[in-house]
């Protein structure tokens, strides 16, 4: 009946995206004891979902193994191995799929904003505002850029960045921002838009959770300068590790693949004379994506809407059923969203409303009744050891100056962050929210048995 700490160890040290997809499929079985219908799982008592199944995740069909078996026979295993390849199928898809004019693919969401931040010539001394609450690949674009971090605290209830906060953060060094659409949902776009056209900022959103979200009437990726995407293998569009970055501006999506493609553009500069000088044109790493890549995305490209449909059609039921509950507060969508993505289905744990039991003790009960319901992400970026390191390097000292990096250091103070963090019981919705009408009632039955029986859950501690 113990709770395997092994397991919570490790869920512990994976990283956020992997740590939600954890906690819905791997659900801990308990003996039992009892047939009370009101006895916690937990404690013995028969799980809500006793021997029912969530829907396979991650999709797969038999045209991705077919497209998998052909580009292993055809030899064309790289995009610059052909002229026309999957990858460069994939991008006209994508785009058409986001309402783009242009996709450049890359190895993985994290690829597809560096490449974003390179092409738009930000580096050495620059600053990028951004939220704490997103994975570290959001963070790791900036820093490998050689700028700084700055963030805004959250909007509460929303897990989003707080558009109010963002103009206190921008200095002369600020040049661009990446609003974060968490947890597949927009965040407040219109107000960071029109901070961006004030300031002139560049804006990169971070859709790497929010494919076909849409604000506004537009979808997400397409209301800044560039979008990025994250095709990793827990994401609602998946190939294992893949990205892409979306953009309606030729001259900077050309930018985007040069910098892609390790600085080498699709055609050669020419001085002015027409003398061609060469293709190697600019700093860019190399984040190509590969041809098997694009084989599992291509194999799934005609069935990506509907699963976005069936998730938005289960989001409304569940928010429906749970908008009068007080213990659990479903994420806070802005005005303008009209459909989000549902990496997870956000939820904030409202202790007073469970006995003040800890949300680490409803999270037990819950899993055990079968749904597994995640904390996500334990603690914001501003709070993890790398700050600390880039305060140690010389470089950043010589960029930025002692005053500054103590002014930054000071500015990691975001308590609305620090509470969101604590209070997250998100359901991993990729997979979980394609179910019935049946597992959708499991789900709110589970949260309401454990309610009902909050008092029971002390005795878990
Ligand atoms: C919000 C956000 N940004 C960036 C990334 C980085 O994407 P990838 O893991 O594909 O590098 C992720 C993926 O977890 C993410 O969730």
């Amino acid at each position: 009946m113990k709770y395997n700490s092994d397991r919570r160890d490790f869920i512990a040290k994976v990283s956020a995206g992997t740590l939600a997809y954890l906690a819905a499929y791997s659900i801990p079985s308990f003996a039992r004891t009892s047939n009370d219908p009101d006895k916690l799982a937990i404690l013995g008592g028969v799980p809500v979902r006793d021997n029912m199944t969530w829907p396979q995740w991650p999709y797969r069909n038999q045209k991705m193994i077919d497209n998998l078996t052909e580009t292993t026979k055809s030899g064309i295993w790289s995009r610059i191995d052909a002229d026309k390849t999957r990858v460069s199928q994939w991008e006209l898809d994508f785009a058409a799929m986001t309402g783009a004019q242009y996709a450049v693919a890359t190895g993985s969401g994290t690829q597809s904003l560096s490449t974003s931040l390179f092409a738009l010539g930000i580096g050495p001394g620059d600053e990028v505002i951004t939220s704490p609450y997103t994975d570290m690949g959001t963070v790791s674009a900036i820093i490998t850029c050689h700028a700084l971090p700055v963030f805004v605290d959250l909007d509460p209830l929303s897990f989003q960045l707080n558009a109010k906060d963002v103009e206190n953060k921008i200095t002369a060094r600020t040049k661009a921002i990446i609003p974060v659409h968490m947890l597949g949902a927009p965040c407040e776009m219109e107000p960071i838009m029109a901070i961006a056209k004030k300031h002139r900022l560049y804006i990169v959103e971070d859709a790497a959770q929010a494919h076909l979200a849409s604000y506004k009437g537009q979808k997400v990726g397409n209301i800044g300068n560039l979008g990025c995407f994250s095709f990793q293998g827990s994401k609602q569009v998946s190939c294992g590790e893949g990205g892409a970055v979306i953009g309606s501006d030729k001259q900077l999506m050309d930018k985007v693949y040069t910098v892609m493609n390790h600085g080498t553009a699709r055609t050669p500069m020419v001085d002015a004379n027409g003398k061609i000088l060469g293709d190697h044109v600019r700093i860019g790493p190399k984040y190509r994506m590969n041809e098997f890549q694009a084989s599992v995305l291509n194999g799934q490209q005609d069935t990506i809407q509907q699963r976005f449909d069936t998730r938005n059609n289960n989001a409304i039921y569940l928010r429906e059923q749970l908008k009068d509950f007080p213990g659990l507060k479903v994420q806070k969508m802005f005005e303008g969203t009209d459909s989000a993505s549902y990496y997870l289905f956000g939820m904030s744990y409202q202790k007073e409303h469970f006995n003040n039991a800890d949300r680490s003790l409803f999270l037990k009960a819950i899993g055990a009744e079968g749904v597994g319901l995640s904390g996500y992400i334990s603690q914001g970026l501003h709070r993890e050891p790398w700050t600390g390191y880039i305060m140690e390097q010389q470089g950043y000292k010589s960029m930025f100056g002692k005053k500054r990096l103590q002014q930054w250091k000071e500015s990691l103070y975001l308590p609305e962050c620090d509470k969101a963090c604590g209070q997250m019981a998100g359901l991993y919705a990729v997979g979980t929210l394609l179910g019935t009408r049946k597992d959708m009632d499991s789900i709110i039955a589970a949260i309401m048995k454990v309610h009902k029986n909050r008092d029971q859950l002390a005795k878990l501690a």
